[in-house]
């Protein structure tokens, strides 16, 4: 047995080029207090786990959403202009888009993801029921600047930004996708978007701390990414999931409590915990409407019109870009 083995896969490890993943998890783990970004979430056990939240009983905002888009798409649909191309930041499941092109005489639809695979995929399904409408994918990170394609130059733009990923954003990101999305649009654009409202605590603290426990494996699943991805030697059980609302900066924060002290390795660095300590893995900011015009007004973009439901947990905004 060549005891020196292990020692050298690790330092070929170090050897070669460092992803954005290896970069951010070393450099957030060693921020105080610990953190780790929400983006990591979405491998493919993390999206699938995403998946199961937006059907679980506790987690309203999917389900309602749904309900606005269905009950006042053709409200929603009568703001747009005829022949627009719709360009979807961050493209997922296409139950939403569906509900827009169920509606909407579009010229082309547009969806932005920075998975070009799954883009593809997504784009096969929906041809199949859309056999005339043109689909243009581009895989590109929606958060960055992109181009475009050609072929919706001359076409009025409409964005669509559902699920109130929005929210994930801190404020100052937020108020930069705005001003990204309304240089991407161009002049005379219009954006449909989709925002959380703030509402009574426990229907928030429940949502986010689900009885059967798909939120805390979600939360838990980026351990498990950095154990598969970085080498990372985490106990996973040795990681309890905290989700608890903040009042103060109306946002659902979601944490992973270290059980005990303890220390963990990824890519041949220290990581130690006390008892208790936490990564700070997620905030989930919840508006209101005003909060959210004044968040739209100060990114350069008009508020036009905005439904919500019955009960008003969750809102969905038509903007046009100011002049
Ligand atoms: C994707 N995003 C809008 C979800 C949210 O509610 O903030 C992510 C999520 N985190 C825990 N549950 C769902």
């Amino acid at each position: 047995m060549n005891v020196h083995a292990p020692a050298l896969t690790e330092a070929q490890r170090f050897d070669e080029p460092a992803s954005p993943f290896a970069d951010d998890v070393l450099d957030d783990l060693s921020q105080h207090p610990k953190r780790l970004s929400p983006k990591y979430f979405y491998d493919a056990a993390g999206s699938e786990l995403f998946e199961q939240i937006t059907l679980l009983p506790e987690y309203y905002p999917t389900r309602t959403e749904l309900s606005i888009l269905r009950d006042r798409g053709s409200a929603i649909s009568a703001t747009l202009p005829k022949g627009a191309a719709l360009v979807e930041f961050g493209a997922g499941a296409t139950t939403k888009v569906r509900l827009l092109l169920n509606e909407c005489a579009l010229g082309a639809y547009v969806p932005v993801d920075i998975s070009g695979d799954f883009l593809k995929a997504q784009a096969d399904v929906l041809r199949q029921d859309f056999p005339d409408l043109a689909i243009y994918p581009v895989a590109a990170d929606f958060t960055a600047p992109f181009t475009l394609p050609q072929a919706v130059a001359g076409m009025p733009k409409v964005g669509f930004f559902p699920g109130s990923t929005l929210g994930n954003f801190e404020p100052h990101e937020a108020c930069s996708f705005l001003r990204s999305a309304r240089d991407i649009l161009g002049r005379g654009a219009q954006l449909v978007i989709g925002v959380d409202l703030e509402k009574d605590e426990r229907v928030l603290y429940e949502a986010y701390n689900d009885k059967a426990g798909v939120t805390a494996r979600f939360n838990l699943n980026v351990l498990h990414r950095i154990n598969r991805e970085l080498g990372g030697n985490f106990d996973v059980s040795a990681f309890t999931h905290r989700a608890i609302y903040n009042r103060d900066r109306h946002r659902i924060e979601m944490h992973l409590i270290s059980r005990k002290a303890q220390t963990v390795r990824v890519l041949g660095r220290n990581f130690s915990f006390r008892a208790g300590e936490s990564i700070h893995t997620e905030n989930s900011y919840k508006y209101s409407l005003e909060r959210f015009a004044a968040l739209a007004r100060g990114s350069g973009w008009t508020p036009r019109a905005t439904w919500t439901d019955g009960a008003s947990m969750f809102s969905v905004h038509a903007l046009v870009v100011s002049d």
